[in-house]
């Protein structure tokens, strides 16, 4: 093993560097090469985390195998806290390793004795790689190893973690596993879900610093065989978790702080708003020409004042505050032509003094200017998308000759466009969970008559997607008008419902994204709308309840009923007839008695067959709701919640309490037995005693005006494949990727 060794060392800092704490790293390879002399040629970049000083010293060798050269770059420091707390740094150098012909494999390895103080008392660490020099069946190419990395420095206050999402791309699209690595230390009360490669909690973790040593692996998901120099070949059997083709090791230290008193999501805690791309997203970066990356997030109860970052050498971040707690980051970064089909990991997390957003990672991909030059253009609607390629900007695009996932679906052509059009549940449309959205993807593929023996066209690729967030939080998304929620279901196919706030009766002005923050006065009447679209011709919206929390959890204990079992709870609450898709209504505004300074109101709404006697929708107002009746799949779909607020109050009610009627319960109410309001969220520092009721200004005080913040959002909780909830976005209209691979 000794003659295989050879000693990198990507810092002068030969002296100190041995000191230095050890924060984490990780590898990520550019696919390898066979060169013309038939030896292999692999690039690696390793990224090293720190805290003040990014100088380091790396020392991989090559086992197994006979590396006849290491070739490295210096290492440059990549991102540092620009606050001058030295929390974070991170550098990154690049090494390539010539292999011989003869090898099937090659593992590299590196090492040093000193991980920074740890809980788990961790002090050895062990970075590799190892990978499969065979040429696949699939791709007639070497294996890609997956991509991952992290930021140099995560935190996470002790209530407020439950899980951290890494990032485990493959370029090859193969199946990626997260493990701990073997003989790693596993910090107590954390998993690993290896499918997801998301760490999460099971128990109290202690505070102060953890450390990971995690493996990622690639496996087929298609039988393949893999052919070596000499002419050999192995099969790789399809989800064989024994054989990955290739083992990467990632290794970062999770700082547990100290418990904060506010958990939700861009209060103390930053959150990253909707012009964020989402975990996990694939982008595309051209040689030679600037890509950029925008982020951007909010903390309404503290201050952002960085971004921390993990990506390629160069890579600048421009960072700007806004108003409310906002704040957004730049990342630029110009791909040079050795950077040609890298994939690039790329995390970033929003910073404050006290804690950090969750990390978002994506993944940048190098391509050659030429490749992607076609324009597409993606529609989303609420059931449906459309896909609107630009000929122009493809020459020698045919349509004769391109299909969409299920050939059977076609495409049109007008002379200057290509278009197609289908919902989410047909064309082979897939759907796929990625993190926080929900996306659904079709590709274009070319494809040749089947006895063609030569081809001349230019094979073409284009995915695309819509995307719908599953998740909003508050106020990320209150400057969007339409708040499109939508659901699938096998017997109504996919219908979605909007979810308004309008400025009259009229229920045809809703309240524009310009006007926010609105002014509202309690007594006033908010009118809130909620439409139901369907591609069935023939469909009745039933609202069966809706209630008022103080917060975005409808299971809250804490609730006000407005309509329950499809009656009226709420006397001030009436309903403005429309027609059989629409449900428009009026409430006078409130608020929940003690410190809560907004309102969510949650609805549950049924789509029913029209005119059908037995379904709920016919049904209407059920005082007593008997026993549960069995839903008939093919008259009315299940229940979904949706939400909208909050409904905001900001600053004191300082009216005089004489003019404060508590309007005490009556049967209208639902005072929570004692022992669910101890087990309620702590998020008021003081409750006026007494049980959470309604407040209603009783006399006409027109002229109180409470600065209230009039905020619109959208929260869906508990999302259940086939009943998953989302909002469309602005942005989505973005939403192709376009990528057409030239194989000429
Ligand atoms: C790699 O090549 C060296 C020298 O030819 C040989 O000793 C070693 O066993 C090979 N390793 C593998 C995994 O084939
Ligand atoms: C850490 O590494 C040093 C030197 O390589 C070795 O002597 C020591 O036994 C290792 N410690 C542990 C706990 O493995
Ligand atoms: C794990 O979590 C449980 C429950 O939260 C706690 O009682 C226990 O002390 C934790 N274990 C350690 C080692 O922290
Ligand atoms: C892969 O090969 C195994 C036998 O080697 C076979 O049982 C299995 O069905 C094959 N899987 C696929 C997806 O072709
Ligand atoms: C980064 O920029 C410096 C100065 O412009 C340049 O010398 C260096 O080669 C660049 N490194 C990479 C990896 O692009
Ligand atoms: C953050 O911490 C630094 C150093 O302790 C301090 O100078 C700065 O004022 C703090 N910022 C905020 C917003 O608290
Ligand atoms: C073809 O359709 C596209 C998209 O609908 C449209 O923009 C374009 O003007 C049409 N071209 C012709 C020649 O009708
Ligand atoms: C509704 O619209 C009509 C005419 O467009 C207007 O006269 C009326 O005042 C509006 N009603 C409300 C409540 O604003
Ligand atoms: C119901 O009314 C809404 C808005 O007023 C309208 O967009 C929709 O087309 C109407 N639906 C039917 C079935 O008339």
């Amino acid at each position: 093993m000794e003659e295989g060794t050879f000693l990198l060392l990507l810092f002068s800092l030969l002296g100190t560097a041995s000191a230095l704490s050890f924060y984490g790293d990780s590898i990520s390879f550019m696919a390898p090469q066979k060169k013309s002399d038939g030896n292999f040629q692999v690039t690696f970049y390793h990224r090293q985390n720190s805290r003040s000083n990014c100088q380091h010293q790396s020392s991989f060798t090559c086992e197994s195998g006979l590396c006849s050269s290491f070739v490295q770059s210096s290492s440059f420091e990549t991102d540092m806290d620009n606050t001058g707390q030295g929390r974070w740094c991170q550098s990154e150098g690049s090494t390539t390793v010539t292999i011989p012909s003869s090898n099937t494999s090659v593992s590299l390895r590196d090492s040093g004795c000193c991980w920074q103080s740890n809980v788990e008392g961790t002090t050895n660490w062990t970075t590799s790689a190892e990978l499969d020099l065979g040429t696949r069946s699939d791709t007639h190419t070497l294996n890609s190893c997956p991509v991952t990395t992290t930021v140099s420095s995560l935190r996470v206050p002790q209530n407020c973690f439950s899980n951290i999402r890494l990032l485990a791309h493959d370029p090859d699209g193969d199946l990626v596993r997260c493990f701990f690595s073997p003989g790693a230390p596993v910090p107590s009360n954390l998993s690993l879900d290896e499918t997801e490669c998301t760490l999460t909690r099971t128990g109290q973790v202690h505070t102060g610093v953890h450390v990971f040593e995690l493996m990622l692996k690639d496996f087929t998901t298609q039988n393949i065989t893999l052919t070596y120099s000499d002419g050999t070949s192995v099969l790789r059997e399809a989800f064989n978790l024994n054989t990955p083709l290739c083992k990467v090791k990632l290794q970062f230290s999770l700082e547990i702080l100290p418990p904060i008193p506010n958990c939700e999501p861009g209060h103390v805690q930053p959150v990253f708003l909707s012009s964020t791309p989402s975990h996990g997203e694939v982008l595309h970066a051209t040689v030679d020409t600037r890509f950029q990356l925008f982020a951007e997030a909010q903390a309404g109860h503290s201050i952002i004042n960085d971004f921390q970052v993990s990506g390629p050498q160069n890579v600048t971040k421009a960072f700007s505050d806004g108003p409310n707690g906002k704040a957004d980051v730049t990342l630029s970064w110009t791909p040079r032509p050795g950077d040609l089909h890298r994939v690039v990991p790329l995390c970033f997390t929003a910073e404050t003094n006290e804690t950090q957003s969750e990390m978002r990672c994506v993944v940048v991909v190098v391509t050659q200017a030429s490749v992607i030059s076609g324009k597409a253009i993606v529609l989303c609607s609420p059931n449906k998308m459309t896909v609107v390629l630009d000929i122009a900007s493809m020459p020698g695009i045919d349509v004769n000759y391109l299909k969409l996932k299920d050939p059977s679906c076609s495409l049109t052509s007008n002379g200057t466009h290509i278009m197609g059009t289908m919902s989410f549940s047909t064309c082979g449309t897939r759907l796929e969970e990625k993190g926080d959205f929900i996306a659904f993807l079709n590709e274009i593929n070319s494809f040749e008559l089947p006895n063609a023996v030569i081809t001349r066209r230019k094979t073409v690729k284009i995915s695309f997607s819509c995307q719908f967030p599953k998740t909003v939080t508050i106020s990320s998304y209150y400057n969007l008008q339409d708040s499109d929620y939508i659901f699938t279901e096998s017997s109504f196919g996919s219908f979605g419902y909007t979810f308004d706030i309008f400025l009259d009766a009229n229920f045809t002005a809703r309240v524009a994204p310009t006007a926010y923050p609105v002014e509202v006065r309690l007594l006033q009447t908010t009118y809130m709308g909620i439409q139901a679209r369907s591609e069935l011709p023939s469909v009745t919206l039933f609202v069966e309840s809706c209630k008022a929390t103080p917060d975005d959890n409808p299971d809250n204990p804490l609730y006000y009923d407005l309509i329950s079992n499809g009656c009226i709870q709420d006397e001030t609450l009436k309903i403005y007839p429309s027609n059989q898709t629409v449900f428009n209504f009026g409430v006078e505004t409130f608020k929940f008695t003690g410190n809560y300074d907004q309102v969510y109101i949650t609805c549950s709404v049924i789509l029913c067959e029209t005119g059908n006697p037995f379904s709920r929708c016919a049904q209407g107002c059920l005082n007593k709701p008997s026993r549960r009746r069995r839903r008939a799949l093919s008259r009315e779909t299940a229940p979904h919640s949706i939400t909208q607020g909050p409904l905001r109050f900001a600053g004191k009610t300082d009216v005089d309490d004489k003019r404060v009627l508590m309007k005490s319960s009556d049967t209208s109410v639902n005072p929570p037995a004692a022992s669910q309001v101890s087990a309620s969220p702590p998020d008021t520092n003081s409750r006026e005693g007494g049980w959470p009721i309604k407040d209603i200004l009783n006399t006409n005080i027109s002229t109180a005006a409470f600065g209230s913040a009039f905020l619109i959002s959208v929260v869906v909780l508990a999302v259940v494949i086939r009943h998953f909830s989302r909002k469309r976005k602005a942005e989505d209209q973005n939403a192709l990727i376009p990528h057409a691979e030239d194989a000429d």
